[in-house]
């Protein structure tokens, strides 16, 4: 943790999963409250920052975005390398999104700091109805590596602060 200016703590936290999930959708509907239908895969390394109170203490945090295709796997470790917390996304939507998340968990857990805060994230919860992933199934996955699963739809804002403040929390 650094100190700066006007914030007591500077926190950077990075997304990752597949491409297509909704990564870049739930930073811009934390961040700026945004959300775009025909949003593009991301292209290289995009970060937005943001304000949060915790305990009294003003925290800000640095989110990394990036696109979840593997023609940019050679950004990895620079964009992984002193993250305090990761939101790892599927899309609830399609299964093999769900089926790569150990890729993308053990990527974190390779690149990232022993003890970075994990957050386990079901996006697209707006489409439950057509939902390819169970929940059952993704809290068993959650919970057999001790970390907090939490269903969000960056299309409505369900759930989408709340995702951010558990894991700015866990990681505070
Ligand atoms: P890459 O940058 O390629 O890694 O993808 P990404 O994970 O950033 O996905 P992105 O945010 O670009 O979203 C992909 C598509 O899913 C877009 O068409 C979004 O509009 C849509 N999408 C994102 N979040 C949601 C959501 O919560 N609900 C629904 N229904 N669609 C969503
Ligand atoms: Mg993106």
């Amino acid at each position: 943790m650094e100190s700066s200016g006007a914030a007591d703590y500077i926190f950077k936290i990075v997304l990752t999963g597949d491409s297509g999930v909704g990564k870049s959708n739930l930073l811009s509907r934390f961040t700026r409250n945004e959300f775009s239908l025909e949003s593009r895969s991301t292209i290289g390394v995009e970060f937005s920052t943001k304000e949060v109170q915790v305990d009294g203490k003003t925290i800000k945090v640095q989110i990394w975005d990036t696109a979840g295709q593997e023609r940019f796997m050679a950004i990895t470790k620079a964009y992984y390398r002193n993250a305090y917390g990761a939101l790892l996304v599927f899309d609830i939507l399609k299964a093999s999104t769900f089926q790569n998340l150990d890729q993308w968990y053990s990527e974190v857990r390779a690149n990232a700091g022993v003890d970075c805060c994990i957050i386990l994230i079901g996006n697209k919860s707006d489409q439950r109805h057509i939902r390819a992933v169970m929940s059952d199934a993704a809290k068993k996955y959650a919970d057999e590596r001790n970390i907090k699963y939490i269903e969000t739809s960056a299309l409505d804002a369900t759930n989408v602060e709340q995702a951010f403040r558990t894991l700015i929390q866990d990681i505070y």
